[in-house]
């Protein structure tokens, strides 16, 4: 298995290596069929762990549109891939007992791709679109009337024959996902009522979200074992439960015992090349050219980027965030830097011997 590089939105990053990391938080290749049978996806705020401010918010906004028997406010939910944006839509339709539509925006290219999705849907519906960010302009100018007013402007007819025809449709919920909100046109953004972001989780509600995710594929996993493996998966609960899924395949293969514990868990994670602190061979790479070839930096990206072969926009939304995140790179006006910290963990962390 591929362990390095990865795209943020599945499609916009190109990743001039050909393959896939580990621990990256976007969807691998071979997880896109499984996401939408995806039997980890909590189904209700209560089994959605974690994100609790979030949840408070949400729930209010849901209990209130609940007893108006109203359309729940156009709802945007953005933050980094694998946190839980389009597990949170379909919380959300559950939980106001409606039915999700389930789009993205490059399959609403053409007018009439929103129309088809508009024009059949039943009062109160939630239609999901995911990044959003990347919807063309006469897609959003569709859009606009229809999230405020309910209402579709379409043309009729071609040349001096034209005309507008506005049809009504019922109240909705549209529910936006993007990983870039600043990327959103601000029209677009100002027709949410709601805008929330998703936070990295912390490693309590990680080491939950890994329990429950045990549990629901019958393996069991010791109390350590599982702490360990929330500190190793990068406040992102796509990667848990894709660590947790490769550590079950290493111990059916390797192991004579059922348990996971943290030996079976280290030798996994030495095999993928997975340090203490979630880092993989991408990001070793970056820190040890900072800190061997450049003293700790100041480095301009450019430089980074030429130096390790990878593409600059891939180094920045896909490597430098969740090191920036732990506190491990500061980007500053004369370019990259690495702490003391990381200069510490890039030393304690060989290669070889990643958790010893
Ligand atoms: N709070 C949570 N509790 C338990 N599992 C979660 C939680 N949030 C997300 N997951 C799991 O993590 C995975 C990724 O979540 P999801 O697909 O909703 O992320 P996303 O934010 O939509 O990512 P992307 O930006 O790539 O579309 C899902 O498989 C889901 O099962
Ligand atoms: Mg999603």
């Amino acid at each position: 298995m591929a362990i390095l590089s990865s795209i943020t939105d599945h499609s916009s990053l190109p990743d001039n290596r050909g393959e896939e990391r580990l621990v990256g938080s976007s969807l691998l290749k071979e997880e896109i069929k499984l996401s939408k049978q995806d039997s980890l996806r909590p189904k209700s705020f209560e089994e959605f762990l974690g994100q609790s401010e979030l949840k408070k918010v949400l729930g209010i906004s849901v209990k209130a549109a609940l007893n108006r028997g109203e359309a729940l406010d156009h709802l945007m939910l953005y933050g980094p891939p694998g946190l839980g944006k389009t597990t949170m839509a379909l919380v959300i339709a559950e939980e106001l007992g409606v039915k999700a539509r389930v789009t993205s925006a490059p399959a609403l290219e053409r007018p009439r791709d929103i129309v088809g999705l508009l024009i059949n849907m039943q009062p109160r519906e939630l239609i999901f679109v995911d990044e959003i960010h990347r919807l063309n302009r006469i897609s959003q100018e569709l859009l606009y009337p229809a999230m405020e007013d309910r209402r579709l402007d379409l043309t009729v007819g071609k040349g001096a024959s034209s005309r507008m025809r506005q049809i009504d449709i019922p109240p909705f919920t549209l529910v936006g996902a993007t990983t870039k909100p600043a990327a959103l046109s601000s029209p677009m953004r100002d027709r949410f009522g709601i805008t929330q972001r998703l936070d990295f989780y912390n490693h309590v509600d990680l080491e939950n979200i890994i329990k429950r995710s045990a549990n629901l594929i019958n393996l069991s996993i010791t109390e350590e074992a599982s702490h360990q493996l929330a500190k190793r998966s990068r406040g992102t609960p796509r990667i848990a439960n894709r660590l947790l899924r490769r550590v079950r395949d290493f111990a059916e293969v390797y192991s004579s015992s059922k348990l996971i514990d943290v030996k079976v868990l280290n030798d996994t994670l030495d095999l993928y090349r997975v340090d203490n602190r979630g880092l993989d061979a991408t990001d070793r790479s970056y820190l040890g050219l900072l800190v061997n070839d450049y003293g700790g930096g100041p480095v301009g990206l450019e430089t980074l980027a030429a130096a390790l072969g990878e593409d600059s926009t891939t180094l920045e939304n896909v490597v430098e965030p969740y090191l920036m995140q732990i506190g491990f790179l500061q980007r500053t006006a004369r370019g990259r830097v690495v702490t003391p910290a990381a200069e510490k963990h890039y030393l304690l962390t060989s290669p070889t011997k990643i958790h010893k």
